[in-house]
């Protein structure tokens, strides 16, 4: 099994980039699968989670180039052109392939079936599967998790879905249906969730409004092959944010970062605990804006996460204990146990490392307490096992900027279903991870 050896760093400097959009990539591939004609896609995340959406699109008969690593060629079949595949579809570790497949192809002719690696198997997915079944879909699942198995030749229908969770998966799935159904389709959310498949859907050409809380599709409108420039990854960024804040010395710059608002919520509540990050330059010309960001060493201050910031700092929360373990004075999240049922229990995970790290803390069922040590080190060296969870990984390596001695991290591969080359990069700007077991670190 793949691990990382971290040894202390005391600073991290330079200028860098991050991959591209995670979230942007999968609906890039989906989206241009079914418009008429040729999208391009530019800056494009060639991770395992978005290799499987795309291997997942060739199986339902859709072409796809790889002109160059991060840039692709969609040739789009269509609304109704997607043919079916020959075999299960493989989702490996992504839980966003799976439900946004589950809406694009609930309303399809043919039989599919969706599968996905260990993690994927455990994760719910009646969340997703509950309103397309109210939109006349038939979908199977085991016990609410994968395989999943939708039957076609079922004419759907618009509905008005007001979503229990704040999810954006559940939301992009009912969606997707909806272009694929007779009348009207509404979805209401309880909170801001990401909104990248609801602005990508406008660049294609549909009209999608939104009122208040709730957004609005009629269904089959064509959709109008379109170039998508995909900015960097907000959650692959994160993780310098935090090690940028929480060095004891250096100076980075975060080039061609993802600002969509819905994203953010990270960078607010670094910037409450005292973070010294700026925004150097921004470009909102696009459907998805961009900045660059400074990131300088500060003493943090601990904070109680507001409640309205979780769902859009959904992902970054490994990496936040990280930034709450250093700073002073008590951190408190509340209302996260969504966290609980993403690629593992980062709840449950993110405590076990933080005890092993000798971090004071209490874990509670809906998030963490976490007692900070702004001076010196916040973390003794320990041993770490990620469980699988590529951001638990990168979480625990970016701890060494405050580590006494040594972190070893296991089960790093997972870090290549979001971030392919993060630990060569976070080395390019002062990290000292060491990668063993086998060639071809993450
Ligand atoms: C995602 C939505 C979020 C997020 C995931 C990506 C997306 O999940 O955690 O990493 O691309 O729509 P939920 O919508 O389940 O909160």
């Amino acid at each position: 099994m793949k691990h990382w050896t971290v040894q202390p760093a005391a600073g991290v400097t330079g200028r860098m980039r991050v991959p591209g959009d995670k979230s942007v990539s999968h609906r890039s591939l989906m989206l241009g699968g079914i418009a008429n004609g040729v999208t391009t896609v530019e800056g494009f995340l060639a991770s395992e989670d978005c290799l499987a959406t795309l291997g997942a699109l060739r199986a339902l008969g859709v072409q796809i180039e790889r002109p160059a690593e991060t840039s692709v060629r969609v040739h789009g079949v269509g609304l109704s052109g997607l043919k079916p595949a020959s075999a299960s579809l493989e989702m490996g570790n992504a839980g966003t392939a799976m439900r946004l497949f589950m809406g694009l192809l609930a309303g399809q002719s043919f039989d599919s079936t969706l599968i996905g690696d260990a993690s994927l198997m455990k994760r719910p997915m009646e969340r997703a599967a509950r309103p397309l079944r109210d939109m006349g879909a038939s979908i199977e699942t085991v016990e609410g998790k994968p395989p999943v198995r939708l039957h076609g030749g079922k004419a759907l229908h618009g509905i008005d879905f007001v979503m229990p969770v704040a999810s954006a998966q559940v939301k992009s799935a009912v969606l997707l249906a909806g272009l694929m159904a007779d009348g009207v389709t509404r979805v209401t959310e309880p909170a801001p969730t990401r909104d990248h498949t609801e602005r990508m859907l406008r660049g294609f050409g549909v009209d999608v409004t939104r009122e208040g809380a709730s957004v609005t599709l009629r269904g089959g409108q064509a959709l109008h092959a379109m170039h998508v420039r995909v900015p960097g990854d907000f959650s692959s960024a994160a993780f310098f944010m935090v090690a940028g804040s929480i060095a004891r010395s250096g100076e980075l710059y975060i080039e061609n970062v993802g600002m969509n608002p819905t994203r953010t919520g990270l960078l607010d509540i670094l910037r409450a605990m005292g973070a010294d990050i700026t925004i150097e330059s921004r470009d909102d010309s696009g459907p998805e804006p961009l900045a660059t960001l400074r990131v300088r060493p500060a003493r943090l201050r601990g904070i109680e996460v507001p409640l309205d910031l979780v769902p859009l700092a959904i992902d970054e929360f490994p990496v936040f204990f990280i930034a709450a373990a250093c700073a002073e004075g008590v951190s408190l999240l509340r209302g996260a146990e969504e966290l609980r049922v993403k690629e593992s229990d980062r709840l449950a995970v993110m405590a076990e490392g933080l005890a092993a790290l000798g971090v004071a803390h209490t874990l509670l069922p809906d998030g963490m307490r976490i007692d900070g040590q702004p001076e010196g080190a916040a973390f003794r060296a320990g041993q770490i096992d990620s469980h699988g969870d590529h951001r638990v990984a990168m979480s625990f390596a970016v701890a060494s900027l405050r580590a006494a001695g040594p972190i070893d991290i296991a089960d790093v591969a997972n870090v290549a279903t979001s971030f392919p080359g993060f630990s060569t990069l976070a080395n390019s700007m002062g990290l000292r991870i060491v990668a063993a077991d086998g060639a071809g670190a993450a």
